[in-house]
């Protein structure tokens, strides 16, 4: 890690796809890049003034010429297009039994939180083998969360939340770094990804400080912000169900008519501006907790939510 290479290790089961994309692109372009130069210049030399050449048939249309030159590179950007638009769709689809990890961005640092509870800073420990998906967020300005060896990177935006998966192929210590300038430490905001062998890090999750798990702080706050007198489930309730039901996941309809499914998004939209989606049934009357609770509160409120 200490070396500087042209190339950075390939970590990830998508690792040697996108590089093989890459290099079919480079080479692609080099190979046409020769063969027009070389065209040029051949022609240049033969035809060149004062040559003897033979110029009294110039050739001023050519069908099949044109419609081989146009057809053949037409294919093979179509056939570049669908193959990366393949490999893209795998990577921006996490597969559902990802082990998920919360992410925060904040000027200059990397939080990641495990849903045991488990923070670091500047650090993910992540085990090898495993599908793991970071869903992350940012408390100020767009950060992007790259990972060069895993051959991933995601803007991580303020107000929403945006997810990145991977599956670690190796075991070590990797270079982790904000990819889009966010203020003066901008290039101090780094860290490490330390991908670990399944069982060891299991114990590394288990080890340690005794963080609180998220969704015990969540279910804490859930009582602690009142959210239960209007979310009891109890009939006459002000507010749909949520202390005795799980709704993680769940399609609800909304007072408009329109109907969607509960996530990490909704939920968050929810807490900080009711109004945007009243369920149906319901009086808009939610106060909004826009500014009461930071990012990580959020964060906890959610994964109470979703494991409940
Ligand atoms: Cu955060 Cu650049």
């Amino acid at each position: 890690m200490s070396d500087f290479p042209l190339f950075p290790e390939q970590a990830s089961t998508v690792a040697w796809q996108v590089d093989l994309i890459y290099f079919t692109l480079v080479a692609l372009s080099i190979f046409f890049s020769v063969a027009v130069a070389a065209a040029i210049v051949f022609f240049a030399l033969r035809y060149r003034q004062g040559a003897d050449v033979d110029r009294s048939h110039p050739l001023i249309e050519h069908t099949k010429l044109e419609l081989t030159w146009s057809i053949i590179p037409f294919i093979m950007a179509m056939g570049v297009f669908g193959w990366a638009a393949m490999v893209f769709v795998d990577i921006k689809t996490p597969p559902a039994d990802a082990t998920e990890i919360y992410i925060i961005g904040k000027q200059w640092m990397w939080q990641a939180q495990h849903p045991s509870g488990k923070r670091e800073i500047n650090q993910l420990h992540i085990p090898i083998n495993t599908p793991v998906k970071l869903i992350m967020t940012s408390q100020d300005v767009i950060h992007d969360f790259y990972i060069p060896v895993f051959r991933v990177k995601q803007d991580v935006v303020p107000g929403r939340y945006t997810t990145l998966w991977f599956q670690a192929t190796k075991t070590g210590e990797f270079h982790l770094f904000c990819a889009e300038y966010c203020g003066t430490e901008h290039s101090a905001m780094v860290g490490t990804v330390v991908v670990m062998e399944q069982s060891e890090f299991k114990n590394w999750l288990g080890g340690g400080s005794s963080d609180e798990p998220l969704a015990v702080a969540g279910e804490r706050l859930f009582t602690e912000n009142g959210c239960i007198t209007c979310h009891s489930g109890e009939p006459g309730a002000i507010g749909p169900p949520i202390s005795n039901v799980s709704i993680f996941g769940t399609e609800v309809e909304f007072a408009d008519g329109s109907t969607g499914t509960v996530d990490e998004a909704y939920l968050r939209e929810s807490i900080l501006d009711p109004q945007a989606k009243v369920v149906a049934g319901y009086a808009p009357v939610m106060p909004s907790y826009d500014g009461q609770l930071s990012e990580q509160s959020l964060l906890q409120l959610i994964e109470f939510l979703k494991t409940k």
